[in-house]
């Protein structure tokens, strides 16, 4: 086994980062394959909190070697800040780390309409991180979007650039002077052109030998699969897909090259911006967990929703994703609740619906099926080995994965990247 798929399995913010971190150590690639800076991925890095939202958190490691590959946009700003911030703390970044030519770039003016599309009352409301995120994605489906192969030649930049303001002029003068904005974008340009020329390179190719050099690849997706353009809870979605397809197209990596897909997910659920979340607390349970998680958006700060684990989501991942093995976090912020919850079905009209239904009515409008489990009967924070867990743990590990039709591996016990442990003897990722 060579090569692995690293996945959110719900709305995002399921702890992939710590997960990453800990498998990167067994790896020698790391490789994010879409999404943008709209992602944060916080780590405990020389005992500090650390946010990563573009580059791979194997960066942390001096000798493996980051991608950001084509199913990525790309802010060129946002990336030059995150490199200054890892140079500033030593962490070498030159030579080991690559921008795909083909991934498209993020313009002010994205970031501008994104806002305004989340302004027009007119619209439904997504609450996006307002990164721009979406329209970049759209611009690049509508043909006119600037790639960082195009970004990087000043000519072919600028006739892009003047082609983008033109088409969008009706949108982008009600919110700013056009003019003012293409010398502001020119002025940046001078200095971000050459930042990012360092680091474009033709990463599928890279990607291709490595694999034929069976080097150890983690392919890591941001957002979840409940955010996944086609899969998720449409439209309260993100532009991509995070779904394990995306790691194909996202790379310019034929899907056969795949021989594994895990799991990230948070034994309890969280959302952050619109849509439905059918297991979503409203009451202390919820402020309970938002607090014992800390579960305030890494981008944004914006506090996430909270609600109890639901396995028709985590069944509909599995499937859609083709998971074969989970790794669970979060399981110490279930520490000190008398009862769990857990959903494993929804009513609709007096209907049990066990699958993810498509109808953003019924995603809306379907109750929660509630099995009830006891509390976890002691500590988990701090556990070293799945033998020590408390049995209630232990028990409720055991149905979710009855649930869900996939194995646990990994029991994330805290943020540390040590405070996680195996769930066997003979677990193994490469
Ligand atoms: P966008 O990706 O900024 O366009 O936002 C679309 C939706 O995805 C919104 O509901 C965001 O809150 C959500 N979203 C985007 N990135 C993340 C993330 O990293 N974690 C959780 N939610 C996210």
């Amino acid at each position: 086994m060579s090569t692995l798929v690293v996945l959110g399995t719900q709305w995002g913010d399921e702890g992939k980062g710590k997960v990453v971190h800990y498998l990167a150590a067994d790896s020698d690639y790391i490789v994010r394959y879409q999404g943008g800076n709209n992602a944060g991925h916080t780590l405990i890095y020389q005992d500090k909190p650390f946010v990563l939202h573009l580059i791979p958190s194997g960066i942390l490691f001096p000798k493996k070697i980051c991608m950001i590959t084509n199913g990525v946009v790309v802010d060129p700003k946002a990336l030059k800040e995150e490199i200054d911030v890892l140079k500033k703390k030593k962490i070498p970044v030159d030579g080991r780390f690559f921008v795909s030519e083909r991934a498209h770039v993020i313009l002010p003016y994205h970031k501008l309409i994104d806002g305004m599309l989340e302004s027009d009352t007119t619209k439904t409301k997504i609450g996006t991180t307002k990164k721009g995120i979406g329209p970049c994605y759209t611009d690049k489906v509508r043909r006119v979007g600037i790639r960082v192969i195009d970004y990087i030649d000043k000519e072919v930049f600028v006739e892009l650039l003047d082609q983008n303001l033109k088409e969008k002029e009706d949108m982008l003068k009600k919110v700013c002077d056009i003019k003012k904005l293409r010398k502001e974008i020119l002025k940046d340009h001078e200095v971000l052109s050459k930042f990012l020329k360092k680091y474009a390179a033709d990463t599928s190719l890279m990607l291709a030998e490595a694999i034929k050099k069976k080097k150890k690849i983690l392919f890591e997706s941001a957002q979840g699969t409940m955010l996944d353009l086609d899969y998720g809870t449409y439209p309260f979605v993100t532009s991509s897909n995070p779904t394990s397809g995306g790691a194909s197209t996202g790379t310019g990596m034929g899907p056969a090259c795949v021989d594994d897909v895990l799991g990230v997910v948070k034994a309890y659920t969280t959302r952050v911006g619109e849509g439905p979340f059918p297991t979503e607390l409203f009451d202390k349970t919820g402020e309970f967990l938002r607090d014992k998680g800390q579960e305030y958006g890494a981008t944004t700060g914006r506090p996430r929703r909270c609600g109890w684990f639901d396995a028709v989501v985590l069944r509909h991942s599995v499937r859609v994703n083709g998971i074969k093995r989970l790794i669970l976090t979060k399981l110490d912020c279930l520490e000190g609740l008398d009862k769990i919850k857990v959903c494993v079905a929804y009513k609709y009209k007096g209907k049990i619906l066990k699958e993810f239904p498509a109808s953003r009515i019924v995603q809306r409008d379907c109750k929660p099926v509630y099995e009830e489990l006891p509390g976890l009967d002691g500590k988990v924070a701090g556990v070293k080995s799945y033998d020590k867990l408390p049995k209630n743990a232990k028990k409720y590990i055991k149905r979710l994965e009855e649930l869900v039709g996939a194995k646990i591996d990994l029991v994330s016990l805290g943020r540390k990247r040590e405070e996680t442990i195996k769930t066997g003897k003979n677990v193994k990722w490469f």
